[in-house]
């Protein structure tokens, strides 16, 4: 478990009844299949959290750990095992509201599916103008609308396999949003984008949640949910390891006890040595240099020891540093894992 008091929506603040997404005790198992051999997977297990209108709500975890699984329930694709999920103020486990609620959601997902290629984003749009029944009235400027906001409109007549990668995801963007949706899950948006691109789509999310949407984000970037997200739950093995505001979580972990290291060469001999002090480390390479943080056990100061330890690997930068979110993840799922 991580280190935050982790609230449940009944004693969580902002699960008051107008959220729009209202989660508690959700769990999910998938069964193996008979005669696999295989143990059942429990992908979701008793998460609580609620996202207010307007916010976007950053879901974050390690690969397997359950947020699409979440997101299926959320969006009425998968029936959760217990708990409930109330999504603008349905329960999504009582028969009637699936249609309901579909109306007024939209997903999507990163990865290249959903689009027809052959047709052009506009031929796309009035497809799916179609299969939400929008006033055949109303379709043209709806779709104008859309092209403009995703900022697609000179690209409307160029059929979608012409796209660029980019210019599929904001299609896929442009698509979920015919049915003005009220909730938007986005399911690793911006996963294979280039960062310029990245960018755009990040700046369409923003814009949306102004504009009163409320969106549920996974991703894998941490800077992305940090620039992004309101508040955020990170879960590891289908459990919360830690929910609040990106500050909230910095709290839990002093920023004394946050250690960067920048060297010349690969410290991995260095960072074995001092495995028993750390609570975590991460090292990863750029610009040629690696750069090395570490979350200390404890608050004892062990920069003299460091400085001889990573001295051989060529130190360009020795210091205390602020927490990122990063720093926040790693240690929370590390802790979770160990
Ligand atoms: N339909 C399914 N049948 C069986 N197991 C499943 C099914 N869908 C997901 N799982 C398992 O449930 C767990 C959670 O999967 P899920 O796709 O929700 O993770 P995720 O957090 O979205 O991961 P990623 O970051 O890789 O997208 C995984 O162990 C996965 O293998
Ligand atoms: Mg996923």
């Amino acid at each position: 478990m991580g280190l935050l008091f982790i609230p449940h929506c009944d004693s969580d603040p902002m699960a008051v009844p107008e959220c729009p997404i209202i989660v508690e005790h959700l769990s999910k198992t998938f069964k193996a299949r008979r005669r696999s051999g295989l143990p059942d997977k429990k992908a979701v297990d008793d998460i609580s959290f609620s996202v207010k209108k307007g916010e976007i709500f950053g879901l974050l975890g390690p690969n397997g750990a359950g947020k699409t699984t979440t997101i299926k329930m959320l969006s009425t694709l998968l029936i959760p095992d217990s708990g409930t999920v109330k999504i603008l103020g349905m329960d999504v486990t009582v028969s009637g509201n699936e249609k309901e609620i579909r109306k007024r959601i939209n997903l999507v997902s990163g990865g290249e599916r959903g689009l027809y290629y052959r047709l052009t984003g506009r031929q796309n749009l009035k497809f799916f103008s179609n299969l939400y029944n929008i006033d055949k009235k109303k379709q043209d400027g709806l779709i104008d609308d859309l092209l403009r906001t995703v900022e697609l409109s000179d690209a409307a007549d160029v059929r979608v396999e012409d796209y660029s990668r980019g210019m599929k995801q904001r299609m896929h963007i442009a698509r979920a949003l015919v049915n003005d949706p009220e909730i938007l899950y986005l399911d690793e948006p911006t996963i294979g984008l280039d960062p310029e691109i990245a960018r755009d789509v990040r700046i369409l999310i923003r814009r949306l949640a102004d504009s009163g949407t409320t969106i549920l984000l996974t991703t894998h970037y941490m800077h992305e949910a940090e620039e992004l997200c309101g508040r955020i739950m990170i879960i590891s093995k289908g459990r919360s390891a830690g929910y609040g505001t990106v500050a909230e979580l910095k709290e839990t972990v002093r920023d004394t006890n946050i250690i960067e290291i920048i060297t010349n060469d690969d410290p991995h001999h260095a960072v074995v040595k001092i495995s028993g002090d750390v609570s975590y480390s991460n090292t990863e390479r750029s610009g040629g240099r690696y750069c090395t943080r570490i979350q200390l056990k404890d608050k004892a100061d062990i920069l003299p020891r460091l400085n001889t330890i990573f001295s051989e690997y060529g130190i360009r930068k020795i210091g205390y540093d602020e927490p990122t979110l990063e720093d926040i993840y790693l240690s929370l799922v590390s802790e979770d894992e160990s």
